[in-house]
């Protein structure tokens, strides 16, 4: 079995309440997580203490990741996380979604800045890239192949396009493992992981139900 990475991305949805409640029924609905697949459950920062001391306490196998970070370190930058504060809640952080590259404006020079402040704090990136054209800065864990289209429209790529894509983001950007994100679920997850160069998936909207999101782990699982 290869290594697989699925990240579920809640983007800007949940109160403490309704993600304490998801992880009560994420459980019931899956036994274990097989050791091949790091499920990364990338959250808004409002979320991250809770969870954090809820799957400390029971020991459930899943890794926390935040939606974003400050370009900048720690200092007077009113209404920002920096990556210290960041890693002292999750260990993964995407970087580079479309939706904040259309909507808040994130030039690649703003994203190179937030690449190196996680690095230095020690934090995972998950960098999203829309296409095999765009800039992958160094010192990227994950590359995320999401083509804009395909992001929260129930239209997927074809996998075997999504791994052609795949393939030469690899060897472009040197980076060994790329997952793909766009209308992934559990009835198509088996068809992209199957591909040779597909290294995982980074569900959206199929991650904000409990169900969905254990049966896409157990499909993927094959
Ligand atoms: P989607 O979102 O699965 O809802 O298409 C994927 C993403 O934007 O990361």
């Amino acid at each position: 079995m290869k290594p697989l990475v699925i990240a579920g991305n809640w983007k800007s949805n949940k109160t403490t309440a309704e993600a304490l409640r998801w992880l009560q029924d994420f459980k019931s609905h899956i036994v274990s997580i097989p050791k091949y697949i790091t499920v990364v459950l990338c959250v808004p920062f409002t979320l991250l203490y809770t969870l954090k001391e809820a799957i400390q306490s029971d020991g459930f196998p899943l890794v926390l990741g935040a939606q974003n970070l400050s370009p900048f370190a720690d200092g007077a930058q009113t209404g920002e996380e920096s990556a210290r504060m960041v890693h002292d809640l999750a260990d993964w952080v995407i970087i580079g979604h479309s939706e904040r590259r259309k909507n808040f404006g994130e030039t690649d020079g703003i994203l190179r800045k937030k690449v190196e402040q996680a690095k230095s704090a020690g934090l995972k990136i998950i960098y999203c890239v829309p296409n095999d054209s765009t800039g992958i800065p160094n010192d990227v864990d994950v590359v995320a192949y999401e083509p804009v289209w395909a992001i929260g429209t129930g239209e997927s790529d074809i996998p075997e396009n999504a791994n052609s894509v795949m393939t030469n983001i690899k060897a472009k950007s040197q980076v060994p493992t790329v997952i793909y994100g766009g209308s992934v679920t559990a009835a198509n997850v088996a068809s992209f992981v199957s591909q040779p160069a597909i290294d995982g998936v980074l569900p959206g909207g199929e991650s904000l139900d409990p169900e969905k999101f254990a049966a896409l782990l157990i499909h993927a699982y094959g």
